[in-house]
Parts: C-alpha cells; sequence; structure tokens
C-alpha cells in the first residue's frame, strides 16, 4: 500500500525515532508512568506497519538508553517486561512483513530473560529482508563510539588497523551495525528538542523532525506528516543549493 500523498522517488531510507513522552502522556491523565509505556507500545505496532507500508528499508526505534538504567528499579522493570511482550506477541506479524529484527546497543547489560527473547527474534527473522527494525536497547551514542574506539585499539595492536591511516569509513566499520546507513530523517516525539545520546556519529547529517506529540499519540498518520516535512528539505551537506541542483528531500550522500 503507498500513501497517495508521498513522492514516491523521496521515500527516507532510514528513519530513527527517539520514542519520548510515555510518562508525560500517563501522567496528565492521572494514570501510571507504566500505562503510558503500555500505550506506547500500540504506537510502536502503528508505526512498524505503517513504516514498512510506506517502503522505509530500516527503522531504528530507540527504546530504552544507558542512562535511562539509572530510573527507578520498578520502572525499568516494567519496560524490560513491555519488550518481552512485544517481541512474543508480535513475532507473527513480524515474520508475515518480512521484517528483520535487529538491535543495538549493550545487549550484555538486559535481563537473561529479556536478552534471550531479543536474540530469539533476531535469530528467527534473520532472512528477511522487506524491512530492518532496529531496537536501540541499552543504547548510548558515547559508549557505542567507546567500544568501537575500544575494538579498533585492538586491532591496531595486533597490527590490522594502520593509526596513520585511519579515516572516517574505517572508524565506522566499529560501530554497532556498520552496514546500515546513517538515518536520512530522525523523529523525536514528547516536545523535547534534544538527542539524548541516541546515534551521535550517525546523525550528523539527518534531518530532525521534532513533534510536541506524546509517544503514545503518535501513529502512523504523524510519520507520513514528519515525511512530508522531510520531504519539503534541502540536503546540502555543506555544500550551497546550486550545488545540490535545489534538489528536496533527496537520500543524500551516501545513498
Ligand atoms: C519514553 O518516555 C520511554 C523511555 C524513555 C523508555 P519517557 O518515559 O521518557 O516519558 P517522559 O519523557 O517521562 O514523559
Ligand atoms: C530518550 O528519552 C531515550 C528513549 C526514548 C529511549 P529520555 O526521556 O530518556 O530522554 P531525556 O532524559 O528527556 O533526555
Ligand atoms: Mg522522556
Amino acid at each position: 500500500m503507498q500513501e497517495p500523498h508521498l513522492r514516491q522517488d523521496r521515500i527516507p531510507q532510514h528513519v530513527a525515532i527517539i520514542m519520548d513522552g510515555n510518562g508525560r502522556w500517563a501522567e496528565s491523565r492521572g494514570l501510571d508512568r507504566n500505562d503510558g509505556h503500555r500505550e506506547g507500545l500500540e504506537s510502536v505496532r502503528s508505526v512498524v506497519r505503517g513504516a514498512r507500508e510506506i517502503g522505509i528499508q530500516t527503522l531504528t526505534l530507540y527504546a530504552f538508553s544507558m542512562e535511562n538504567w539509572n530510573r527507578p528499579k520498578a520502572e525499568v522493570t516494567a519496560l524490560m517486561g513491555l519488550l518481552d511482550h512485544y517481541l512474543e506477541v508480535e513475532i507473527d506479524e513480524v515474520m508475515e512483513n518480512g521484517i528483520r529484527v535487529r538491535a543495538i546497543g549493550r545487549l550484555d547489560r538486559l535481563p537473561p530473560g529479556t536478552r534471550s527473547a531479543v536474540e530469539g527474534a533476531i535469530e528467527k527473522t534473520r532472512d528477511n529482508r522487506s524491512m530492518d527494525l532496529v531496537f536501540a536497547l541499552s543504547y548510548g551514542g558515547r559508549t557505542e563510539i567507546v567500544d568501537a574506539a575500544r575494538r579498533l585499539l585492538r586491532d591496531a595492536e595486533l597490527g590490522e588497523v594502520d593509526p596513520e591511516g585511519l579515516d572516517e569509513k574505517t572508524f565506522a566499520s566499529y560501530l554497532y551495525a556498520p552496514d546500515v546507513r546513517d538515518p536520512d530523517l530522525l523523529i523525536r516525539t514528547g516536545a523535547e528538542s534534544r538527542v539524548s545520546n541516541f546515534l551521535l556519529w550517525q546523525i550528523a547529517y539527518t534531518e530532525i523532525c521534532t513533534t510536541d506529540l506524546m509517544w503514545p499519540d503518535f501513529r502512523k498518520p504523524h510519520l507520513v506528516n514528519a515525511i512530508l516535512d522531510f520531504q519539503t528539505r534541502e540536503r546540502r551537506y555543506g555544500l550551497t543549493s546550486a550545488q545540490v541542483g535545489g534538489r528536496r528531500g533527496g537520500l543524500g550522500s551516501d545513498s
């Protein structure tokens, strides 16, 4: 199914989303924060389905940050439980839709049950090709860069990398998912305009779209609106408008 009003030649290939505002959504209704997380799962369902229908190739969802480990234990436990629940309930539809589940982050920090649910979903969907669904879990952008540097230094010690020849492409090959292109579009819900340690390396030239909607209120039509906004942008990558030919909403230098 195609969205009639979206330009098919300017669909962002990789959309990344900071799903923020679950707690405030719940608190404004006199509910528990965890009710907000639960309702937020409905948005995940809608947006995953929508992204696939629109023809997005990669959808990265920021589900849990390194900093989120410092939240009250009960909330952390509830979030992990919801993740287990999502993977269990959605896996059939994910398979039917040919979606490949992936994850970036310090998965070794997840509770064993959650970790095996994530790894099980990755394994089960590994041959699917219609869309990559990447969960950023126990993820921090700075941690990712430090983890990359650590492995790079080890390889340099082994003589497999020449420090003098190090370039951006080689460095990026040490990140968690080096085959995933940089996001074309980053959406943040929850009325905040900050990056909160998400994909710091990868968003160097990503178009950013923020919305006052809290994540539980964000559904497929809002994703379509964000893409319509993206399609009006001129991506210049430091060049002049004339140099890029005044093209709007293009996919960029690495497409
Ligand atoms: C996003 O909603 C979910 C996670 C960070 C896991 P929040 O829980 O941050 O909701 P607010 O920002 O407190 O409203
Ligand atoms: C960002 O939201 C992390 C996720 C959406 C998983 P936060 O609610 O943790 O971010 P801050 O604290 O407002 O920056
Ligand atoms: Mg928040």
